[in-house]
Parts: C-alpha cells; structure tokens; sequence
C-alpha cells in the first residue's frame, strides 16, 4: 500500500515515521518531507507541495490514502480537490478548515452551537475596536482574523498594549484599505487557567480521542518571552484528569462535529481544540486547529502503540466507532531545538553535528533541515524536536536533555524547562 503525507515539519516526520511502522508496511512518501524523512530508509520524500501536482503524483503511484499535516493546504482546499478526482484524503475539507482559518466563524459557530469559549466581538472598524477595549478594560486578548500561526494573538495585560495590538491589526484608515480583504479581529475576554491540548480524529461523525498532550508556546524558560509555533511537548498532561477529558468530549467536541454536521459541513480530520481548564474544572475552547499540533505530534506518534495506519483506514471509512487506540504508559517527551534568530527571522544553512542514533525510547524528529552537499543544515525556525520516552516524566526529560548536550549547530536555542507543568503533579 502506498501512502503520502503532506508536509516537511516535525508533525509529518512522526507521522510518517509511525506509519512506517504500521505491521503491513506501507510505502511512505513524504512532500516535500525534511532532511530527516530523507535519511529514514523506509520513507522517500518527493520534492513537491502544489496541490494539484501531488494529486497527480498520488494518481500515478497508486497512492491510496493520502495525510495532510499543515494548515495552509487545508485552508486552501487540497481535501476538496482529491475528492473530486476520487483520489481518498484524511482531512477537513476547505469550508470545515475555517474552524482554523477563520476565528470569526470558529467563534460564532461556537456561539451557535453553546460550545464554552471566552465571549467575543469582531470589528472592522478601528474606532469601534477601541472603544470596546477601552470599555472591557485590561487584561483583555487580541487576535487578527485568518491563519497567523500563533503570531496573530496579543494577550494584553495593559489597555497600552491593546490599544498598540488593534492599531497594527486594523488598517490606518478605512479609505485607504491594504490590498485583499478588509482586516478585522477578534477581541477576546481574557481566560485564567492552564492549556492543554486535545486532539481527535473525526469520520464525520464518529470521533477517537488522541492521548493528551501539552506544548510550550513561549520562547524562554518560565513560558516568557514572545509566542512561537511551539518549543517543547509531552504526552499525557496530568491536567487532563478523566473528568476533564469527559468534560470536553461532551461540552466542547461531540458539540462541535454534531454542529458541523448539522450545518451541512461534516468534520473529517484531525481537530484539535486548544484547552483553557480553569482551577474550579471547567473547560473553555481557546481555538480549534483543523490539523495536528506541531510539536505535540512528536511525543504522541511516541506513545501510539496501535496500527496508525488501520486508525486511519477507519477514518476515511467513516468506521472510528470500531475501533480504540492503545497507548504506551510511558511518558513521552519532545524538546524542541530553534534556529539562532526565531521566531523573528530564523538564521538558515548552519551545520547540524552530533545527531544523535534513535533508540526503542528515543527519535529525533526533524523539521527545518535540509542536506546539503551531504551535511544536513538549518532550513527553518523549528529545527529538530527530540524525542523520549520515560517512566515518568522527569526519567524522559532527563534522557531528553542528554541527547540534547550531543547537537551542536550554531545559535542553537532550546528550552531548559519543558515539562515543567507536569512536574509536581
Ligand atoms: P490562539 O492562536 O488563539 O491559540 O492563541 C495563542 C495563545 O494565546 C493561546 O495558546 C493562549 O496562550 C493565548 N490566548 C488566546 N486566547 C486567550 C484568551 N481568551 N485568554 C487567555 N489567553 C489566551
Ligand atoms: N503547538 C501548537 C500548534 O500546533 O498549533
């Protein structure tokens, strides 16, 4: 069987590197892939990304089920093109990816629906955006409406900061719009408690929790310092208690692919929902993401002991109510491993050294690598995710930071301190 995951981030090496492992073997390509999917014997990047040549590429191999991991792809409809050219795809279609690319549809589908998330308006009108801020007061949340990648959102402690987040969002005047659709954004009623991540896999109407995770969102120990894609996960997070997961299949997913499907725009794909769980138990929607997390997948392909590719095949067959997930007990844990200069303007082409062997309870998964001249180097902001798995988890965390203290490439930046919310729990 051959098999095509879409995408070149840390996400699609483990997803990839898992289905690899699948008991039937399936032939992996991985587009564009990594320079870590290109040193995996068992995977073959194929260097393509346009949606309409990997549908050619999937026609031509005998692809029979193809994996998107990114965003952008999704938001852009590569789910609806395989589709109409017959070809089978794990994904949401475009019109169900607006639960990511558009937080103004993801927070009134939620309204629509009594699904629990912080209360919100959405302006386009500058004048009317400060008046609410000024009106609600500090802290309060900001967002610009459309994919940011985590960069779109200011949680403003200070009316200040609102006030300067609004003016950088919203265009200057309203005479003279930039080019393509008007601005808006999102104001947000600031949530206390703890994040946790909560993925699924949905048929359309059938849906199979993922183990737990949590991500480290800061780029500086004690979570300081400005958002980026992630910088470190693990699997499972203690926050997430049985009552809290119940909790959140019943108010916030079953909700949400019953919703979806009421509207005519059935959810197929992975979903995850970005937690708040305030300290009395209760659970909020922070936003919906129509794909795998990037870095969480790493420690969660870790820990899936089931046949992925079998979960998958019950997914694009409309069957997860037959089937359960099984996961290792351990602890898994990812640390992230930054170029020099992210998540502002990330230094490429630096030599990487010291990769490390992977091991039954250790993999390096990469995601901005490229090989060059047979050196692999740099080729994004993210570059390397370590990989463990421990006992518990300062046993993974441990084994972790010592592959770590192998890697050498220059303006190497990580994080000391990933786990640390589980630590103590
Ligand atoms: P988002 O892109 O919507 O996930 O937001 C990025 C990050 O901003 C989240 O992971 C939270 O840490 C924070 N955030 C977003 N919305 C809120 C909110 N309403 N209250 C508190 N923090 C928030
Ligand atoms: N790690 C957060 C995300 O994938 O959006």
């Amino acid at each position: 069987m051959n098999v095509l995951i879409v995408g070149s981030g840390g996400r699609e090496h483990a997803l990839a590197w898992r289905l690899a492992r699948s008991p039937s073997r399936p032939k992996v390509f991985v587009a564009p892939g990594n320079a870590g999917t290109a040193r995996e014997h068992e995977l073959e990047n194929v260097a393509l990304s346009d949606p309409a040549t990997l549908a050619d590429f999937a026609e031509d191999k005998r692809v029979q089920l193809t994996v998107v991991g990114p965003e952008a792809p999704l938001a852009g409809g590569i789910v609806n093109l395989f589709r109409a050219r017959g070809l089978r795809i794990f994904g949401p279609t475009r019109e169900a990816a607006q639960l990511e690319s558009s937080k103004d549809f993801a927070k009134r589908f939620m309204a629509r629906h009594q699904i629990p998330t912080a209360r919100f308006a959405t302006f386009a009108d500058r004048a009317a955006a400060h008046a609410h801020v000024d009106e609600h007061g500090a802290p309060i949340v900001i967002k610009a409406d459309g994919l940011a990648a985590g960069k779109g959102v200011v949680v403003a402690m200070d009316l200040a900061t609102a006030h300067a987040a609004l003016d950088r969002i919203l265009p200057p005047t309203l005479d003279a719009p930039e080019a393509g659709a008007p601005a808006r954004v999102v104001i947000e009623e600031y949530l206390e408690g703890e994040e946790a991540s909560f993925i699924v896999m949905v048929d359309g109407k059938n849906v199979l929790a993922l183990a737990s995770s949590q991500d480290h969102k800061r780029i500086s120990d004690g979570d300081r310092g400005p958002n980026t894609g992630g910088m470190g996960a693990y699997s499972p997070a203690p926050v997430v208690t049985p009552e809290v997961h119940a909790r959140t299949m019943r108010e916030i997913i079953l909700p949400t692919v019953r919703g979806m499907a009421a509207e005519g725009i059935p959810y197929t794909g992975f979903l995850y929902a970005g937690l708040m769980i305030a300290p009395d138990g209760s659970v909020k929607t922070v936003e919906f993401n129509c794909r795998l997390g990037d870095p969480e997948t790493q420690p969660i392909m870790m820990r899936l002991k089931s046949d992925l590719l079998e979960l998958l095949e019950h997914a694009v067959n409309g069957r997860l109510d037959r089937i359960e997930a099984n996961w290792d007990r351990r602890v898994a844990l990812g640390v992230v491993l930054a170029a020099a200069n992210y998540p502002d303007a990330p230094r490429l082409g630096d030599e990487i050294s010291g990769l490390p062997k992977s091991s039954e309870d250790s993999h390096v998964f990469h995601a901005g690598t490229r090989e060059s001249e047979g050196r692999i180097v740099t080729a994004g902001g993210r570059v390397l995710c370590v990989t463990t798995l421990g006992d518990n988890i300062r046993l993974a965390q441990k084994r972790a930071y010592s592959l770590i203290d192998e890697i050498r490439f220059a303006g190497m930046q990580y994080r000391r301190d990933i786990g640390h919310r589980a630590l103590g729990r």
